[in-house]
């Protein structure tokens, strides 16, 4: 390997980190979870949109796809229309985004609806210069200079980004997984608990790795044991009956 080519730099804790030079010239905001997502004005299939206006108050799930008429994007948008009802009931909006104009792209929609016989009833952004998509880092220059790769973010109520996927051009997404990752998510921020691989809602959760005993014993009662001091497995019928009863309810305990 040529070593001129790579710059040497000095993490915070000292480690010494080789980045190809290249990479360095590049500073630019990189999104990351835990950032709020920026606002924009865009033109959409749906008309004009101030992305905050149209965002807040619900989890949003934007997607970036190389472009209209392509044989994956084609399933991707058939399979997130029928499981649009699905994105409703976790209180979830979905938005599109591809280089193409919105004619072009409303023009596909409409063959996609005939085609799966199920209506999209969510908006897809047109970006033809390419700004939102360099923005947020959805143009990968190795993958196309000219569409962007699928990027998905899960942005919650406050809009702050929680999730970020990148697939490419040729590998499409997986709508379940979206699905399972916002009950994931959600199930988090109300419940303080983290989930295991393969989580599935219904299956155990785990205990955070920061959280001590006694405040696991104050938020799950009896329902959390310890496989070891690390590996601290929840119930999740148990917590939802513990939680029926901190909170003085008699029915069923819901999110
Ligand atoms: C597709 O959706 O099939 C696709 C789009 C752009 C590049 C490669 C594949």
């Amino acid at each position: 390997m040529e070593q001129r080519r790579f710059l040497p730099g000095l993490g915070r804790h000292g480690e010494f980190v080789r980045l190809p030079r290249a990479y360095r010239q590049n500073v630019r905001w990189i999104p990351h979870i835990g950032d709020i997502f920026p606002d924009f004005d865009a033109t959409t299939t749906q008309g004009p949109i101030r992305f905050y206006d149209w965002a807040e108050g619900s989890w949003t799930v934007l997607f970036s796809q190389p472009g209209a008429f392509t044989p994956v994007c084609t399933t991707e948008l058939a399979s997130l229309a029928r499981a649009e009802p699905e994105f409703t009931a976790r209180n979830t909006k979905l938005i599109g985004l591809t280089r193409d104009s919105t004619e072009d792209q409303s023009a596909w929609c409409a063959e996609v609806e005939i085609l799966y016989d199920t209506p999209i009833a969510f908006p897809l952004i047109e970006d033809l210069t390419g700004i939102l998509t360099n923005l947020c880092g959805m143009q990968h220059p190795k993958e196309s200079t000219l569409t962007a790769i699928r990027k998905t973010f899960i942005i919650d109520p406050g809009l702050r980004i929680r999730m970020i996927f990148e697939y490419p051009s040729r590998i499409g997404r997986n709508t379940a997984e979206l699905l399972r990752s916002l009950d994931a998510l959600q199930h988090h921020d109300v419940l303080d608990v983290a989930t295991p691989s393969d989580w599935k809602p219904g299956n155990d959760y785990l205990v955070p790795s920061a959280m001590s005993n006694r405040d696991a014993d104050a938020c799950f009662g009896q329902s959390w044991r310890a496989v070891n001091d690390y590996l601290r497995l929840i119930d999740s019928t148990g917590l939802f009956r513990h939680r029926e009863v901190i909170e003085g309810k008699t029915g069923g305990g819901s999110l």
